[in-house]
């Protein structure tokens, strides 16, 4: 019977590209990640969030087994990461903060000597190179040094060399810190077809329009994850619900509205309003106002910027 049971849990766990229980990091007294749990879904596109320092990049390199945790366990794709390391290399593209390419060599180098280390060899490998000369625009600075090369090339470079061996699982830290607008749209719609390919992207970025593409997120802060969720979930969590701007001729209560939850905002020109839900209940909130003899003027769902939600979980 036991056997059983455990053989149910190992595949549920196998549909997790990433499993983190309890994961910790101290450096010295300084707790750095503090007992963080983390299920990231395979083909999920997963932000990592937070103010610098809050420990995204020591979660990460926990996950890619560069550093051992303090304490917890972390697996990929249901490998413990700690115990077999060079297993779970192979399966993980990364890109890591700081530049980590050999800069005296040139980017066709870079990328042959990384798809060697990673077990790439013979035909495959020099058609790997080739494929991604061509899929990140690099073919026309093959010969040049990567040293040489301008920010947003370095990056794209980076990039290419953390997918060279077609990982099923790319964990990128700040892939697009100092990289131009246009080219940050083309790197995410590539993290999106990736993603379609049936791949599992962990990201971090300080930018929050790019957060608005991750199907979750997790906000850390002092090593903790202080929130969770898609971005909805998340905009909610932080107002307590949807937000509903109202402006109204005549008397009402606003507590008695239909789905509130609390007022927001009160002001002579408009009210705002938490609600449990904005789209089903700006229709009866209009109608209840209108039957108590008012006049709607103006009745809206607000809008709720990801970094508002998150300047409220901060200030929490
Ligand atoms: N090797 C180390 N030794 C001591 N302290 C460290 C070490 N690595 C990280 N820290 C500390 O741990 C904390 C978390 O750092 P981390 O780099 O994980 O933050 P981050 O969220 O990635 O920040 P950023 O957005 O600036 O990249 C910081 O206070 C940092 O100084
Ligand atoms: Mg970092």
């Amino acid at each position: 019977m036991t056997i059983a049971s455990e053989t149910v849990s190992l595949e549920f766990k196998e549909t997790l590209a990433i499993e983190a229980k309890g994961l910790t990091k101290k450096f010295g007294n300084f707790i750095a990640v503090d007992h963080i749990d983390l299920e990231i879904k395979t083909g999920e596109n997963f932000g990592l969030l937070g103010p610098n320092g809050a420990g995204k990049t020591t979660t990460i390199r926990m996950i890619t087994g560069v550093i051992k945790p303090t304490e917890g366990i972390v697996r990929v794709f249901g490998i413990d990461v700690m115990r077999h390391r060079k297993r779970v290399l192979r399966l993980i593209g990364y890109m890591p903060q700081r530049f980590s390419l050999y800069e005296d060599l040139t980017v066709e180098e870079n990328l042959r000597l990384y798809g060697r280390l990673q077990g790439l060899s013979g035909n495959l490998l020099e058609e790997r190179i080739s494929n991604s000369l061509d899929r990140f625009y690099l073919r026309e600075f093959r010969s040049r040094l990567a040293g040489k090369l301008s920010g947003g090339t370095k990056q794209r470079l980076a990039l290419a060399v953390a997918l060279v061996h077609n990982p099923k699982l790319l964990i990128l830290d700040e892939p697009t810190a100092g990289v131009d607008p246009p080219l940050r749209r083309m790197f995410w719609e590539h993290f999106r077809e990736l993603n379609k390919e049936g791949k599992t992207i962990l990201v971090t970025t300080h930018y929050m329009d790019e957060a608005e593409n991750c199907d979750r997120l997790a906000l850390m802060n002092r090593g903790k994850i202080i929130a969770m969720g898609t971005p909805k979930e998340i905009k909610r969590k932080a107002m307590g619900g949807d937000l509903i701007e109202l402006s109204v001729d005549g008397e009402i209560v606003p507590e008695n509205l239909p789905g509130v939850i609390s007022v927001h905002e009160i002001s002579d020109e408009r009210i705002v309003l938490v609600v449990d839900d904005a789209s089903l209940r700006l229709p009866d909130i209009v109608k209840a106002v209108e039957s108590s003899g008012g006049k709607v003027r103006m009745a809206a769902p607000v809008h709720v910027s990801l970094e508002e939600a998150f300047i409220k979980f901060m200030g929490e």
